[in-house]
Order: structure tokens, then C-alpha cells, then sequence
């Protein structure tokens, strides 16, 4: 337990990612880079970080842009909540990222994990954070077999790493727990063999480093079957806003029929076309989400130019669509067009 820290820290120091938030102790870059990391991969996130960074230099920047246009820069990232949350939380700032934990934590889209991030690597306040790294390293080296999604396993965990945090550099302390459990301690095939921790890790000692850590509930996943219908009137097709309720709110996207199966549901075509046919296009996607697999087909249609753009939809010309915020699945079926 004692030598858990030190051999962390000293790990951490010498393989460390050089990211370009660890050059930083501003707390609004932290909390930017904190919520893009979020469900994503450091490659990916980088770029966007950068982007972010470079766009909005200062919590004000980023309060007085639309949401059209933070939407847009956030496009291909997913989960598209965090970006709604991350401009509704710069423009409640008032010009001024909030200097205290509870102020951070009140901030829209901030959770505890990502709270006890920015005040620890911004403030040096000591903040454990508990992520899937810190749940996967923890059952491994102290042999913790609580199920990590149950309500005893998060209060386990987190009393732990709040222990184990290294109380003068929290912030080192937890991205060494991040670095570590995305280097070293991996989901699959752990690198046990240069693990500084392998004489430690109770795990390793019985063998059993691929069972931990171990969930207990199963999430439910539904199917579900998406029609998206591309049109053609002359240079112009039709585009709509999704609405409130998901997590693609406010994304635009062409007119869609979700079905019950792989078949358009061609009795509940409503009149948008009139009788034009429907044209099925390229391949299916199949889109894999948290909760949700989501099978989506395009077709196209060619429509008229008389005819008048039902009032759910807005005309605007083909070649404008790249100006609109679309989800990673609408970008990859558009690819197909
Ligand atoms: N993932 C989320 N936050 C991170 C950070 N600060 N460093 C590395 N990976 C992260």
C-alpha cells in the first residue's frame, strides 16, 4: 500500500505522454481537455483539442459563439451533449472559470470525475479521480473482486484512490493513473512484464489479471433500423434539426423513417415525395453506441422542383450541406451520396 504512490509517480515521471494540456495550469484549457477525452481516444482528441483551444482561447470566446458553430467544430467527436453542456457552461461563467471544487463541479456536464480532474491537475486541490483506468488497476494490484458498476464498488474505489492519492501532487497522481492504465495496465493483455508494480499486484501473483475488474449488471442494448432518405430537387436537397431528447439534438440530418427491420417501412412513407421512387444507396452502416446499435440505410429520391418543401424540413443547396453539424452515422452515410 505504502509503496503503491512512489513506484506510481516514479513510473509516471519517466513515461509520461507529452500531451500539450500537461504544458498548461489553465483551468479552463484542463476542463476543455478533460471533457473532449472523455469517451475518446488521445489521437483523436488531440486534434480537437488543438482546435478548441485555438478557436475559443478563453471561456468568453467560447460563450459568445453559436451553437451552431461549437456543434460544428465538435462534429465527429460523438456524445454530442458534452459539446451542448460545454457552451452552456462557458456562457454561465461569466468570463471567469470558477476557482473553487464546488463551483467546478457545479458546472453543466462536470461530474465528479471530471471535477476532481481539473481542481487536481489546475489547483492542486486532493481530488482522486475514478475512471475505468482507476477501477482496473485498483482491482487488479489490491485483488478487488466488488463489482465496479454496483454502488459498494464506487464507494470501495473511491475511498481507495482518495487513500492512495499523493496528497502534495494530485494532479501527477491521477494522470499517472490514466497513463498507466492506458500503457501498462490495458483491458486486454496487460503489459505485466514491465509492470513496476508486477512484485505488488495481487492479481499477477494469482493469475487472474484478465477477470478483474469484474461488472456485475448488464446494460440493456436495443436495435434499432434508421431510413434516412437523401433528396434531390435540382441542386437542393432537405435537411432537419433533431430535436430535443437524444443525443444528437440539434445536429442536422436528411429526412428520416425509422423502421422496424432492415425494410423500408414503405407503408409509412408519408407524402413528402409524392410518388417518386426511392433508390436504395452504397452499403449500410451499422452504428454501435452505449446503449443502442442503430442499423441505417440511405436512399435517394429525386423530387420535382415544383413541389414545396414540407414544413418540417428546410431546402438549402447540396452543396451547403458540409456547413451543417451532422453525426459521425449522417457523415458516413453522406460519404455514399
Ligand atoms: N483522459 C482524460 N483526461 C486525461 C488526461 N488529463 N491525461 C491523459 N488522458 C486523459
Amino acid at each position: 500500500m505504502k509503496t503503491f504512490s512512489p513506484t506510481l509517480l516514479s513510473w509516471y515521471h519517466q513515461h509520461k505522454r507529452d500531451l500539450p494540456w500537461r504544458h498548461t495550469k489553465n483551468p479552463y484549457k484542463i476542463w476543455l481537455c478533460e471533457i473532449i477525452m472523455q469517451q475518446t481516444r488521445i489521437v483523436q482528441g488531440l486534434a480537437y483539442y488543438n482546435r478548441f483551444v485555438e478557436t475559443f482561447p478563453s471561456p468568453l470566446s467560447l460563450a459568445r459563439a453559436s451553437e451552431d458553430q461549437v456543434l460544428r467544430l465538435w462534429q465527429g467527436l460523438g456524445y454530442y451533449s458534452r459539446a451542448r453542456n460545454l457552451h452552456a457552461a462557458a456562457k454561465s461563467m461569466n468570463g471567469k472559470f470558477p476557482a473553487t471544487y464546488e463551483g467546478v463541479r457545479a458546472l453543466k456536464g462536470v461530474g465528479d470525475y471530471t471535477a476532481a480532474a481539473i481542481c487536481s491537475i489546475a489547483y492542486n486541490m486532493p481530488y482522486a479521480v475514478v475512471d475505468g483506468n482507476v477501477y482496473r488497476v485498483l482491482s487488479r494490484v489490491f485483488d478487488i473482486h466488488t463489482p465496479i458498476d454496483s454502488s459498494e464498488g464506487k464507494k470501495q474505489f473511491t475511498a481507495l484512490a482518495q487513500q492512495l492519492l499523493d496528497k502534495r501532487n494530485p494532479g501527477d497522481f491521477n494522470q499517472a493513473m490514466m497513463d498507466f492504465g492506458a500503457l501498462i495496465c490495458t483491458p486486454q493483455s496487460p503489459q505485466c512484464a514491465q509492470c513496476p508494480l508486477r512484485t505488488h499486484c495481487q492479481a499477477f501473483e494469482k493469475k487472474i489479471q484478465a477477470q478483474l475488474p469484474i461488472k456485475g449488471l448488464k446494460t440493456k442494448v436495443t436495435t434499432r433500423y434508421f431510413h434516412y432518405i437523401y433528396v434531390e430537387q435540382g441542386k437542393y436537397t432537405w435537411i432537419a434539426k433533431r430535436g430535443a431528447g437524444d443525443i444528437w439534438q440539434n445536429l442536422y440530418e436528411v429526412p428520416l423513417l425509422e423502421g422496424k427491420n432492415e425494410n423500408l417501412p414503405v407503408k409509412h412513407v408519408p407524402a413528402w415525395f409524392g410518388t417518386a421512387k426511392l433508390v436504395p444507396i452504397g452499403k449500410p452502416v451499422k452504428h454501435v453506441l452505449s446503449h443502442q446499435i442503430i442499423y441505417a440505410y440511405i436512399y435517394k429520391v429525386k423530387v420535382p422542383l415544383t413541389r414545396k418543401v414540407p414544413n418540417e424540413f428546410k431546402k438549402i443547396p447540396a452543396d451547403s450541406l458540409s456547413q451543417y453539424a451532422v453525426s459521425r452515422l449522417m457523415q458516413k452515410l453522406l460519404e455514399q451520396i
